[in-house]
């Protein structure tokens, strides 16, 4: 059968569509990328804001504004959040596929992000996070008292302590689902 310009064409357009709609790893880690790079900028300075405060009110800081950020950078087919071997906040454990990555990265220390390919059109991108200077006010080993209440108080299950510089502390993750 001999097609015509404008069957051609329809097909054309419907591979075309489709196309349109599936996400490719590529794709996915360059945006992926540079949605965690954008929740880290806004997270930062929200940490300057706490830090800025003074400590222990810093904390209540954190605590009111990261999962706002958080929840500001869902949108569509794409969410993120952070997670660890040892979190502060319940809600931010670990899905059970994410452990052999958080004892993965704990080990090698590696800076380089991993794509995890779930499914048609559904991958996360896991970005290692390691302590740095800052960090070890409020995650360190030797915390001062009185921040150290205002963590009890409002994390009594926080297990986000006893870190080093350089240490991993885990990561944040992005994921794309259609
Ligand atoms: C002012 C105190 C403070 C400082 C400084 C601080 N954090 Fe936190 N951190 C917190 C609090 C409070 C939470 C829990 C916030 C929440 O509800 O997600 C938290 C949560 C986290 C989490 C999410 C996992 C978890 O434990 O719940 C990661 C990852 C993290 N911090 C990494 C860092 C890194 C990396 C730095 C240094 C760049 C840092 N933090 C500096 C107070 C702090």
């Amino acid at each position: 059968m001999k097609m015509t310009t404008l069957t051609k064409s329809f097909l054309f357009l419907g591979l075309f569509t489709l196309n349109s709609h599936a996400m490719d790893e590529q794709t996915f880690k360059k945006q992926a990328g540079q949605r965690a790079e954008t929740f880290m900028k806004m997270l930062k300075s929200e940490l300057q804001k706490g830090v800025k405060k003074g400590l222990p009110e810093g904390i209540g800081h954190c605590k009111v504004e990261a999962p706002i950020v958080t929840a500001k950078s869902n949108e569509g087919k794409w969410s993120l959040g952070r997670t660890s071997h040892k979190v502060r906040n319940q809600s931010n454990t670990p899905k059970k596929w994410m452990l052999s990555y958080l004892d993965e990265y704990r080990k090698s220390k590696k800076q380089e992000a991993s794509v995890v390919k779930m499914g048609e059109n559904h991958y996360v991108l896991l970005k290692p996070l390691y302590v740095a200077g800052l960090c070890l006010n409020c995650h360190g080993t030797t915390i001062p008292k009185k921040v150290q209440s205002a963590i009890k108080k409002d994390y009594p299950e926080d297990q986000a302590h006893g870190f080093k510089a350089g240490d991993f502390r885990g990561f944040v993750w992005v994921e794309y689902k259609e």
